[in-house]
Order: C-alpha cells, then sequence, then structure tokens
C-alpha cells in the first residue's frame, strides 16, 4: 500500500554551457528526496529538465554557427550535455522535460491565450533596464550599483511593444501568501521577497510577458511577432510535465499540487512571487511549497566560466566515484545556505565520514566475521549483555530522528544523525575488544552477539543511507548479508537481522585517500577542465560550397575611421581587377588606420553589397577572432607583401 503521492521538481536547466557541480547541487539534493521518499513508501513523481528559449540561446546559436535547435540538441542530448551528467549523477528522474517539445510549446500558446482572455494580460510599451544574460527586466531601484542585481553585469535602456502580466493585481494575495504560510523556506528567504518585490515603492510591479526584439521562443499565436518571455515559459513546465493544456500526460490529478519545487536562491523570486500569481490568475491551485537552496562557491568565490574556477562533476565523479561526490555536497553544506567547496574539504570527507566511519567499519565486522566464525553466525546463540543497550537504544531511536531532518530537507542533519550512530558503533569495537573474546572458547556467544550488533547497526544505518548513497549501499547489503533487510519498515526496529546472518568480504567501498598528493593532482586536473575551449567545429560544407567564396589577396591603398562610428574602419583595397574596392570592417578597437596602410590582407569579395553608417561596403575581410575570458581578441589575416593584389585563395 502507497502512503501517497509526492511531486518534487528541480529548476529546468539552461543548455547554454556546460553543466558544473552547483548545478548538480540542486539536482541530487532533489534526487536523495525523490529517493527517500520512494524509500518511505511514497508514489513519487520527480521531474526535471531544460528551458531552452530565449536570446541568450539565440544569440549563441548564432556564434555557433548553428541553428538554436541544433545548438540546445547538442547539450542537452550530445555527449557529457545535460542528460548524459543525470545518468552519470546516478539521478533517478521520472520525467524530463524540454521547453521545445511540441506538447510544452502548444500547451504555453493555450495558457498566455487564456491569461489574455481573463484580461490579466494587456498589450503596453515596456520601457526599463533589461539583463541579456539574465534575460530579466530590472526597474531602476532594483538595481545595484546601475548593474543587474542578481549577476551585476550592466543593464540596458529597453522599449518596445509588450505584453504584460497583472502581478500587481495579486500582490496582496502573494503576499499573504509568503507572510501566513509556510510556502516559502527558509523563512530567511520571505523578508527579502517581501520587502524588495511586493512592499517596495511602488508595489509589485506588472510583468513584461513578451518580446520582440528576438524570434527563439514559443510564438503568441494571435500576436506572432511577440515570444512568450522564458520565465513564463520556463515555469509552467512544472505542469505541462503532468497534461496542463495537453494531452501528451495526464498526471495532473495524481500528483498536482507539487509537493515542493526545489530551486537556487537567485530564482526565488520567480518561484515565489510570479509562479503562484500565474497560477492565482488561471484558478489553479498553488504548490505546497518553494524551497530556496543556497549557493555553491569555490574557494571562497563564485564559481564561474570566465574566473576559470568550475567544478566539473565528470572529473570528480570519475576519480571518487558518483556516491562520494553525492555524499560530499549534502554533508557538508547546509541546504538552505551558501557553502564554501574546495578541494580539501571534498578529500576529508570522503577519509572521514566514507573512508573511516562507514567503509572502515563494514570491512572490520565482515573481516571479523569471517575471521571468527568463517563467514556465518551460528544458528542461535545469546550472548546478550548491558553493555549493549546504550547501541540499541541509539540504533532505535536513529529512524525517527533521520525522518524529522528529512521531512524539513535538512540533509546535512539527517546525515550526522546516522553519523552519529555509526561512530557509536565504532566506539562498541573498543567498548567490546571482539579481539579478546574470541581468545576464549566460553565467550563465543558474547562475541557472535557482538558481530550481529554490529552487522545489524550497519545494515540500518545502510538502509537510511540509501538515498544519498544508493550504489555503494547495495554494496554494502551484499557484504552484510542483508537479503531483503532493506526496506524502510526493516530499519524501524534493531533485530530484523536473522542470526545466522552470512557475510561475504568484498573490496573497500571507500578506499582512503592521501591528502597531500590527491590535492596536487586534483588541482592539475581541475585546471586542466577549465583551460578555454575551442569553438565547435561547424557542420560539414561541400567542397563545391566552399569554392562559391571568392576569397581574395588585396592591398590596402587608403584606411580610415568612419564617422561617428566606433567600430568601423573604411578600406579602399586594389583587389587586382582595376578598379578600388571600398570594404567596411568593425575592427576600429583592434588596429589604428594608419597600421594598416600597404598591408596585404584578404577579403570575399562576392558578398552582396551592405549598407553601414550610410555607406555601402562590398565584401568582408578575413580575421581571427577569439574570446577569452570575456575578452574579444581580433588578428586581421596579412599575408607576405609579395603576393600580388588578385591572387585567389582556395
Ligand atoms: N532556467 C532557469 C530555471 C527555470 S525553472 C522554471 C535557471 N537555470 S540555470 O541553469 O541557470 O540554473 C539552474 C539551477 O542551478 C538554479 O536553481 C541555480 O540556482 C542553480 N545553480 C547554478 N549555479 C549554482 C551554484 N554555484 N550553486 C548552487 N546552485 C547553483 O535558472
Amino acid at each position: 500500500m502507497k502512503k501517497g503521492n509526492f511531486y518534487i521538481t528541480t529548476p529546468i536547466y539552461y543548455p547554454s554551457a556546460k553543466l558544473h557541480i552547483g548545478h548538480a547541487y540542486c539536482t541530487v539534493a532533489t534526487d536523495a528526496m525523490a529517493r527517500y521518499k520512494r524509500l518511505t513508501g511514497y508514489d513519487v513523481m520527480f521531474l526535471t529538465g531544460t528551458d531552452e528559449h530565449g536570446q541568450k540561446i539565440e544569440t549563441k546559436a548564432k556564434e555557433a554557427g548553428v541553428t538554436p535547435k541544433e545548438f540546445v540538441d547538442r547539450i542537452v542530448e550530445g555527449e557529457k550535455g545535460v542528460k548524459d551528467l543525470w545518468r552519470l549523477m546516478n539521478i533517478s528522474n521520472d520525467r524530463f522535460i524540454r521547453t521545445t517539445d511540441a506538447y510544452h510549446e502548444k500547451a504555453i500558446q493555450r495558457i498566455f491565450k487564456r491569461m489574455y482572455d481573463k484580461g490579466d494580460i494587456y498589450k503596453s510599451v515596456y520601457k526599463g533596464k533589461y539583463c541579456k544574460p539574465c534575460e530579466s527586466f530590472w526597474t531602476e531601484s532594483q538595481l545595484v550599483d546601475g548593474k543587474c542585481p542578481d549577476c551585476g553585469r550592466p543593464v540596458e535602456d529597453a522599449e518596445e511593444e509588450a505584453y504584460f502580466f497583472r502581478a500587481s493585481k495579486y500582490a496582496p494575495r502573494v503576499r499573504k501568501l509568503l507572510t501566513e504560510t509556510d510556502f516559502l523556506e527558509p523563512k530567511s528567504r520571505v523578508n527579502e521577497m517581501v520587502n524588495n518585490f511586493i512592499d517596495c515603492e511602488g508595489g509589485l510591479q506588472d510583468l513584461c510577458v513578451s518580446r520582440t526584439s528576438f524570434t527563439w521562443g514559443v510564438q503568441v499565436d494571435f500576436d506572432p511577432k511577440h515570444v512568450v518571455y522564458v520565465w513564463l515559459d520556463a515555469l509552467f513546465n512544472y505542469m505541462t510535465a503532468l497534461g496542463l493544456e495537453n494531452d501528451q500526460y495526464d498526471d495532473l490529478d495524481k500528483f498536482w499540487p507539487c509537493d515542493v519545487h526545489f530551486v537556487g536562491k537567485e530564482i526565488v523570486r520567480f518561484h515565489a512571487i510570479y509562479w503562484p500569481a500565474f497560477l492565482m490568475s488561471l484558478d489553479l491551485p498553488l504548490p505546497k511549497k518553494v524551497y530556496g537552496h543556497g549557493w555553491l562557491n569555490f574557494n571562497g568565490d563564485k564559481m564561474s566560466k570566465s574566473k576559470g574556477n568550475v567544478v566539473d562533476p565528470y572529473v570528480l565523479g570519475e576519480r571518487y566515484g558518483i556516491d562520494a561526490l553525492r555524499f560530499f555536497l549534502l554533508r557538508t553544506f547546509p541546504f538552505g545556505s551558501d557553502g564554501n567547496f574546495t578541494n580539501e574539504l571534498l578529500i576529508q570527507t570522503i577519509n572521514v565520514d566514507l573512508a573511516n566511519s562507514l567503509g572502515n567499519l563494514v570491512s572490520r565486522t565482515v573481516a571479523m566475521v569471517e575471521k571468527y566464525f568463517g563467514g556465518q553466525l551460528p544458528d542461535s546463540f545469546d550472548g546478550r549483555s548491558n553493555d549493549d543497550d546504550d547501541l540499541i537504544a541509539t540504533v532505535n531511536a536513529l529512524r525517527p530522528a533521520y525522518e524529522k531532518e528529512m521531512e524539513a530537507y535538512q540533509f546535512q542533519n539527517g546525515l550526522g544523525e546516522i553519523f552519529k550512530v555509526l561512530s557509536r558503533a565504532n566506539k562498541y569495537i573498543d567498548e567490546t575488544q571482539p579481539w579478546v573474546l574470541a581468545r576464549d572458547e566460553a565467550n563465543r556467544e558474547r562475541l557472535a552477539r557482538v558481530m550481529y550488533n554490529l552487522l545489524e547497526t550497519v545494515r540500518i544505518c545502510a538502509v537510511l543511507l540509501t538515498p544519498f548513497i544508493p550504489e555503494s549501499c547495495e554494496k554494502i547489503f551484499a557484504q552484510i548479508g542483508a537479503g531483503e533487510l532493506t526496506t524502510w519498515d526493516s530499519a524501524e526496529h534493531f533485530g530484523a537481522l536473522n542470526e545466522n546472518v552470512k557475510v561475504r568480504k568484498g573490496e573497500a567501498i571507500f578506499p582512503r585517500i592521501d591528502m597531500d598528493k590527491e590535492i596536487e593532482a586534483l588541482n592539475v586536473l581541475m585546471a586542466q577542465s577549465n583551460a578555454p575551449q575551442s569553438d565547435p567545429v561547424l557542420p560539414d560544407v561541400t567542397i563545391d560550397d566552399f569554392a562559391k567564396c571568392d576569397m581574395r589577396v588585396c592591398k590596402v591603398l587608403t584606411c580610415e575611421n568612419v564617422k561617428k562610428s566606433e567600430k568601423l574602419l573604411k578600406f579602399t583595397l586594389d583587389d587586382g581587377s582595376g578598379t578600388p574596392r571600398h570594404i567596411l570592417s568593425g575592427i576600429a578597437k583592434f588596429y589604428k588606420p594608419e597600421e594598416l596602410v600597404g598591408k596585404t590582407v584578404v577579403a570575399i569579395l562576392n558578398l552582396p553589397p551592405r549598407k553601414m553608417m550610410g555607406q555601402e561596403s562590398c565584401g568582408m575581410l578575413i580575421s581571427a577572432v577569439k574570446t577569452e575570458n570575456g575578452e574579444e581578441k581580433l588578428s586581421l589575416l596579412m599575408l607576405d607583401d609579395s603576393i600580388p593584389a588578385g591572387a585567389r585563395l582556395g
């Protein structure tokens, strides 16, 4: 009999770059929670996915020379892509949604129209500050030092016809939801939301929910030059993936309202304010909870590609095993607050908790049962003693204590409860001194009882560790002969294990790591994985396609700045035809005009003429471009002066 249904989600990820350990943090936490709920007897729906629309993706795809869909397909489905990473991390999601899935896109159009028909979406003009990388609009008062409050990058003035969602209408209800219920946790995040976005000057502003300046998004079907704002599109994934406004799925009755959305702290605003307001507009039930977890920094600094301090889960997973990595993330940092990832902390946690407290206890216990009993305890024995009471009482108190922490999403504390018991068991070995008992045949029953108590303690701890380190727990169960006794019920009371339990020695589950050597090796590996990667090679073209480009050697006759343009240089070139050719090139940032006069350069001649700043450009100069650490580097292709003008390249 199932206890009930449980629906849990992660944010859906932007497939704009490779995911790092910070992204994996939330998904691993969600996975542990989903596995815990399944263990305790719930029918679980665990949803994750990718958020694939928006200007950022459109721009990146253009830079890579592919369509936006090709671009996201590669990052979502390709080698070491999002789905690969979740497989690697042993993520047990039940469903994966892509916002480019046809059923989702269609549903978003219907949802947008419903809100419009209701009068909650209206057309107006947007004037404001826009952060391109975050795809977020901000009011002047929300900016921090004139910059985006989320990412700290410059914002730009934006003005365009747009649809707006009447968030202001729902402000009082959202305010009540935040202040009078447990909808948003941890509680520390409530004030920030209410003060900054609802009780601020001017109150909660209506939200701009369409754009016309790019096309990569869900089209507003009744006004096709608009695409739906990426956050409206993205937030509804939580319901379209269950069947809202589509026939693909039919699980809304079973799983909605959602039990908990796990989200990073910087996107709490969207989940705790606009998401409930959207649902209120559609008269849909609200999710039961939004939990805003903290961020993982690296060595005290925000993880970012440009800082070159991104931690690659593939590197760590391959080296230490996935379970060690999953465990480290949830054991070391309190879920609701920020955490500081360091390599030293990672190795230390693996050594102290996994290799010593857990791994060592398992291998010592199994080795002793092998040594003293040939691998199997006798059919029956007594050997009980009051000296066991404390251990047994500690184990019996474990499940409720663990459950309390897990129900509050306090993974660190839940694991803490288990490790208290493991350390009690290690102490029990010192107290009972099995090697002394083994010296005298008269102590046989007592020795068997001590072994039994250790195996039973390990078993119950392993049951409760399954949500965190599932593969290792399988190995532990096999070594200690737990058989079918791996269920939640079997972890309630000490003593379910059969007395004549048979163990099977196996390899060390978490070998100890040499800290100093390892840190050195790890630093090298991480530097390698952060080395700038070259852009992906573009799709193939035929030799005939290539031959269509008329690339020629040209001599620079004159070169000058273009008035009112910071970017453009105007070239007059000798292309060998006898008629001077004019080309405008956006390289003024990199060269002074006088440096280039007389140089031998390469141009594509047969591009259609283009007007820039009122002047015609007939062709394009070839240069090499690369962005490194956020800075663009450019070199104009120049050849040996002995090559005559008009020589063809090919
Ligand atoms: N696409 C949106 C979510 C839409 S949900 C309807 C998004 N995507 S994201 O890929 O940028 O981020 C996904 C999640 O990863 C967010 O919850 C974010 O907080 C989390 N993290 C990204 N870097 C992180 C750390 N360094 N540490 C912890 N979590 C961080 O936001």
